[in-house]
């Protein structure tokens, strides 16, 4: 696909099923990935794939979260959460390892790790794989993040959920970007 093709078609999948990106298509996402910019060279993403196999322990991760944030939640809702994990058959999950005190801003640390994982998402689509980016509460709670294995400096920034396309995408209204542009006049 052409590169401006690319940049000018993405959208978010609505929904995802099997095949998912096998782990060359991955690699090739997170070559991408790590050309974002980056504010002296702090190199602040973290990548960890979850693959078909580990779904239902993140499900049951997801589950547990939803249990420590709704003591009450009942079994429904809990299976509900649970299969939040079934929804593509590889996710993805983007931190950013944060320096707190840095004299690069956290902030700018953020947007280096959110502008690598949109390139995960223009990769993805560049292949020919559908992508979408959620977070919500899990990726917040601190236990899901020791969960998955990152440690306390670490901040989820997604969980970009990547397989095969089902129908049509959401159809998401796309303003022209002029109505968010000025031209300065000094
Ligand atoms: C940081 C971030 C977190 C998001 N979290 C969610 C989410 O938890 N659930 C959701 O439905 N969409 C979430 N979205 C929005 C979708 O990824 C997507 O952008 C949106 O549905 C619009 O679709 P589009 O990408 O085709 O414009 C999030 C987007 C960003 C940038």
């Amino acid at each position: 696909m052409d590169a401006l093709e690319c940049l000018l078609t993405r959208d978010s999948a609505g929904r995802l099923t099997a095949p998912g990106p096998d782990r060359a298509a991955l690699e090739t996402m997170l070559q991408a990935a790590v050309r974002a910019p980056d504010h002296g060279r702090l190199r602040p993403w973290r990548f960890l794939v979850i693959e078909t196999a580990q779904r239902e322990a993140f499900g049951e991760v997801l589950a547990s979260s939803l249990r420590r944030r709704e003591p009450d939640a009942s079994p429904e809702a809990l299976q509900r959460e649970r299969e939040k994990a079934l929804r593509a058959p590889v996710i993805l999950v983007v931190a950013a390892h944060l320096q707190h005190g840095h004299k690069i801003p956290v902030v700018e640390q953020l947007a280096a790790v959110s502008a690598a994982a949109q390139t995960v998402l223009l990769a993805a689509h560049a292949q020919g794989w559908g992508a979408v980016w959620k977070t919500g509460a899990p990726a917040y709670d601190a236990g899901v993040r020791t969960a998955l294995g990152f440690g306390t400096e670490d901040e989820i920034v997604g969980f970009l959920y990547l397989g095969t396309k089902v129908g049509g995408g959401v159809a998401v209204p796309r303003p022209p970007a002029a109505e968010f542009t000025r031209i300065w006049q000094g």
